[in-house]
């Protein structure tokens, strides 16, 4: 993709090595960033991470040797200037690494989910952002997966009516959750949440990507619009809601699956499970090409203006749920919107040793 006929530079933070190779830490999400990048015809400038070798490793496979390798991104910033910056560290490495973006004033920044560990870096990430004009976006790729956008079309062509209740179960709240909750609210007409009623419960340490958090727990929330949603998260969660997500609607219900067919929905007067093509959503509810298309879109929407699919616009909305619950569970009360507290509530009640078998 070209700006004044010059590819957009990009330059990405923690390359990390590709999931399950030497070396590897977690999933190298940069590498699926990277691969959207190449399609979309950017130039990939410069390179970071903590430790050179997988920078230099990085740089050979997904940049022809062409980028700079950094171990600091500061420095990088400040010397290479780059259009668009991929931030594909922990969670808790974003906000400080979105807001020297920010400061840096690069066009836009796509960084990976969970936004950040609290709600107040995740709102400072998006206010930086948005004082300086620059697009900002999360990774809740599951908008481009098939099962989903499909789901999604179907919804808003009415084949199960309007919209009531959403029911669904994953692993937690935080780093698995910030995708379901998304989903509810891209099947929401993105309505904001009007109040979160939650509990938490933690009988083993449990930390993803970094971050602490429940082994069990479960959600009530309200939307704006009077739809309710209910997330079940962690031990039997799957015993109490068994599919992914499900979507009850005025006139019928429509499910996302775990396995194959991944989506179905029925409809009050047909009455029986109704299928998508396979080749919509064949992908599935994990597919990596929904990265590409979320790198993909990032890139189309520098270019052309208009608001990408993964705003920070609906990544924070998404966050201030999850942070709303944990606040409902330490305040043992319905929370109503906007969160007023920006720490995380769940570390706060683990820090006062409400849990002790969940510390380390
Ligand atoms: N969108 C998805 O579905 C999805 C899936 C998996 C992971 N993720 C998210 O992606 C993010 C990254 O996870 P991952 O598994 O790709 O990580 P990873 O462990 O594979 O790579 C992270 C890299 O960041 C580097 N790093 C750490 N601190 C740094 C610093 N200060 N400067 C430069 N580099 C630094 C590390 O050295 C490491 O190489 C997490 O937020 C995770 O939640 C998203």
């Amino acid at each position: 993709m070209m700006t004044n006929n010059q590819p957009f530079r990009v330059a990405i933070i923690g390359t990390g090595r590709p999931q399950n190779a030497d070396g590897s830490t977690g999933f190298g999400m940069a590498h699926a960033h990277a691969k959207g990048y190449n399609e979309a015809g950017c130039e990939i400038v410069a390179l970071c991470d903590l430790v050179a070798e997988r920078a230099e490793a990085f740089n050979q496979e997904n940049a022809g040797g062409k980028a700079t390798v950094y171990t600091d991104y500061t420095q990088m910033l400040a010397e290479t200037k780059p259009d668009i910056v991929s931030v594909c560290t922990w969670p808790a490495h974003h906000a400080p690494m979105v807001l020297a973006c920010a400061e840096a004033n690069v066009r836009a920044v796509h960084c990976e989910k969970p936004m950040a560990p609290n709600y107040a870096d995740s709102l400072a990430m998006a206010n930086a952002c948005r004082a300086n004009g620059i697009q900002l976006t999360f990774n809740h790729q599951r908008r481009f997966n098939g099962p989903f956008a499909a789901a999604h079309r179907l919804i808003k062509a009415g084949a199960i009516g309007d919209v009531i209740r959403i029911e669904s179960s994953c692993g937690n709240f935080f780093d698995w959750g910030t995708h379901w909750i998304n989903m509810f609210l891209f099947f929401n007409n993105e309505s904001p949440a009007q109040w979160v009623l939650a509990q938490t419960d933690a009988r083993r340490p449990n930390t993803v990507f970094g971050a602490a958090m429940e082994t069990q727990g479960v959600a009530v929330i309200k939307f704006e619009n009077g739809v309710y949603a209910t997330l079940y998260v962690g031990e039997e969660s799957q015993q109490i809601v068994d599919c992914a997500i499900r979507v009850h609607g005025k006139n019928g219900v429509l499910e996302i699956l775990w396995n194959a067919p991944w989506l179905r929905y029925k409809t009050g007067e047909i009455g029986a499970w109704q299928l998508v093509p396979d080749a919509e959503v064949a992908d599935g509810i994990h597919g990596d090409d929904a990265n590409t298309a979320g790198v993909l879109d990032v890139v189309d929407a520098l270019h052309t203006g208009r608001t990408p699919l993964c705003s920070v616009d609906n990544a924070l909305p998404t966050t201030e749920i999850i942070f709303a619950a944990y606040e409902s569970a330490r305040r043992r009360g319905r929370v109503d919107m906007p969160l007023q507290t920006g720490d995380n509530a769940f570390t706060a009640l683990l820090a006062e040793g409400v849990y002790p078998e969940a510390v380390a």
